[in-house]
């Protein structure tokens, strides 16, 4: 099975359907890069104030590489993870002194906190780059779609996700296709509650939906 079938309905669908969201509104890397940061464990709407007020506090990657450290956990204070904000501030003064952000996954992938779905997140969405982003809610799309059955904790199944993905990934539409394909197992394909098919727009190409299997997948064995 190929995903070939994927950019063209879903980017029609995402540009109609996609929630107003301020990081989607910004080719900047270091807003990009702390939206992606706090919502790697806390949900959209608990992350819009604090990223409001982060971004006030702290405008540019210099002004977190010097900010005090109490308070940089002052503003995190409630979003937990908080070596998530101490890993921000260190990379921040690795960036700062490099002068720029690194603009490719591999030099993203090298910061503290920065993992392969966030390096390619911010490839993609702050630098255009064909880099599929391989998060929950992408892996959850895909498996129905492909009907996949391979446990999502093995690693080699993200891997093959994002090679898939990889493979249809639209060049002229990197930095909004991540966007939607997040968007679609955020909000239709959802974690919670049986998925609605009724609203997809690939529902036609999916065998997961066909076969009945679509609300069983992802696979996920504890170990
Ligand atoms: N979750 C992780 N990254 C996201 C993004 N860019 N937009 C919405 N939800 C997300």
């Amino acid at each position: 099975i190929t995903l070939a079938f994927l950019p063209e309905p879903l980017l029609a669908w995402y540009h109609e359907n996609a929630r107003d969201l301020p990081w989607r509104k910004t080719e900047d890397p270091y807003c990009i890069w702390v939206s992606e940061i706090m919502l790697q464990q806390t949900r959209v709407a608990a992350v819009l104030g604090y990223y409001a007020r982060f971004l006030e506090a702290f405008p540019s990657v210099e002004a977190l590489a010097s900010a005090p450290e109490d308070r940089l956990m002052k503003l995190w204070e409630g979003l937990g993870y908080y070596s998530r904000a101490k890993n921000l501030q260190k990379a921040a003064r690795i960036v700062a002194e490099m002068g720029a952000f690194p603009d490719t996954y591999e030099g993203l992938l090298a910061l503290p906190g920065i993992g392969d779905y966030t390096a390619s997140a911010i490839a993609s969405a702050a630098f255009g780059r064909r880099e599929a982003a391989v998060d929950g809610n992408v892996l959850r799309v895909v498996t129905r779609l492909t009907d996949c059955h391979d446990d999502i904790l093995d690693p080699r199944t993200k891997r093959h996700v994002r090679e898939q993905l990889q493979h249809v990934m639209p060049a002229e539409s990197a930095r909004v296709f991540n966007q939607a394909t997040m968007e679609l197992g955020a909000t239709v394909c959802a974690p919670n509650g049986p998925p609605r098919c009724g609203e997809c727009p690939v529902a036609d190409f999916c065998l997961g939906r066909v076969r009945g299997t679509a609300e069983t997948l992802p696979v996920k064995t504890p170990k």
